[in-house]
């Protein structure tokens, strides 16, 4: 086998593109885990006694949101396919 493929018979191309992928699967994970605990933060401010606490998971829910936000920026600039779905529908 020659230097240009590792010992998988990958090229560095396909290499760097699996290690992405592989990152891709963690960071839409992690995107679900966002949106799910928006969504728990919020069935749990309609439930609490106390007004202070529903506060802060209201200030906790804004910080959620920006996450989500920063996880799709970071997913679109990995997934070129997920970038022009994005394009079309905007
Ligand atoms: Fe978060």
């Amino acid at each position: 086998m020659n230097g240009s493929f590792n010992e998988r018979g990958l090229s560095p191309e396909e290499e760097e593109r699996m290690l992405i992928e592989d990152d891709l699967d963690m960071l839409r994970e992690d995107l679900v885990g966002e949106l799910q605990a928006i969504n728990q933060y919020q069935e749990h401010i309609e439930s609490l006694g106390s007004e202070e606490a529903a506060a802060t998971l209201e200030h906790i829910i804004e910080e959620e949101k920006e996450h989500v936000a920063e996880l799709v920026k970071l997913i679109q600039r990995l997934d070129p396919v997920q970038a022009d779905k994005f394009r079309e529908v905007s």
